[in-house]
């Protein structure tokens, strides 16, 4: 009987779903399966109890999201569907299934202001349509289960899709100076 743990991450071509498969296979502690759409659909919150089910994880990483910081700003429903209600479903279902759950959040909870590093208990105050639409989800997350992990990252850098520092390097071949905004 095999001893591998099967988790279960949410998303195909994500930056950190594919870092996870990538990891997986080369670990070999876990079987890392990629559930995306369309089975599993955030903006369709009814599909994801009925997916994670099937999919029968020993842990679930909710990395999936709406991830158009600047799109958001114009389209804050879709992202807190997305972002917010879909994370709580996640969850409730990871709590149905008795696995846990590893939820990926942003430092856009935070209003940037404070001069020293952020820590988990500092006040949160998100200033914009995608950091409410992430904090919507850790509150979702928090109630719907205890056995919950909430990361909260401010870069993700992988070899898959797009990032700034792959930006910044493919820039960094063709000019000899960049103009970054600093905020
Ligand atoms: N990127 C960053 O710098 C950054 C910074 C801080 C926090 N985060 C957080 O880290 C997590 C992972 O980010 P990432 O950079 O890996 O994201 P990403 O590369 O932008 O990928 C987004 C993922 O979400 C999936 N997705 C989007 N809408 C969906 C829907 N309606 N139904 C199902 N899946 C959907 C995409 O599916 P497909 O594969 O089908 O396209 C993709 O797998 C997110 O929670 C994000 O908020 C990211």
């Amino acid at each position: 009987m095999s001893t591998l743990k099967r988790m279960v991450v949410t998303g195909r071509e994500g930056q950190v779903v594919l870092s996870l498969l990538e990891r997986g296979a080369k670990d070999g502690r876990f079987e890392v399966i990629a559930l995306g759409r369309p089975e599993l659909d955030l903006s369709a919150p009814e599909t994801i109890e009925a997916a994670l089910q099937k999919a029968r994880p020993d842990l679930i990483v909710s990395a999936a999201a709406y991830t158009a910081v600047d799109q958001a700003e114009g389209d804050e429903e879709a992202a807190t569907v997305i972002n917010g209600v879909a994370a709580g479903k996640i969850a409730e279902a990871a709590a149905a299934l008795g696995v846990p759950v590893i939820h990926i959040s942003t430092d856009y909870v935070f209003d940037g202001s404070k001069a020293a590093p952020y820590v988990e208990n500092d006040p949160v105050a998100p200033i914009g349509a995608y950091g409410r639409s992430k904090l919507a989800g850790e509150n979702a997350v928090m109630a719907a289960t205890p056995n919950h992990a909430i990361l909260r990252t401010a870069w993700v850098y992988s070899p898959f899709g797009k990032n700034f520092l792959k930006t910044m390097l493919k820039l960094a071949e063709t000019r000899d100076s960049l103009n970054v905004v600093d905020d």
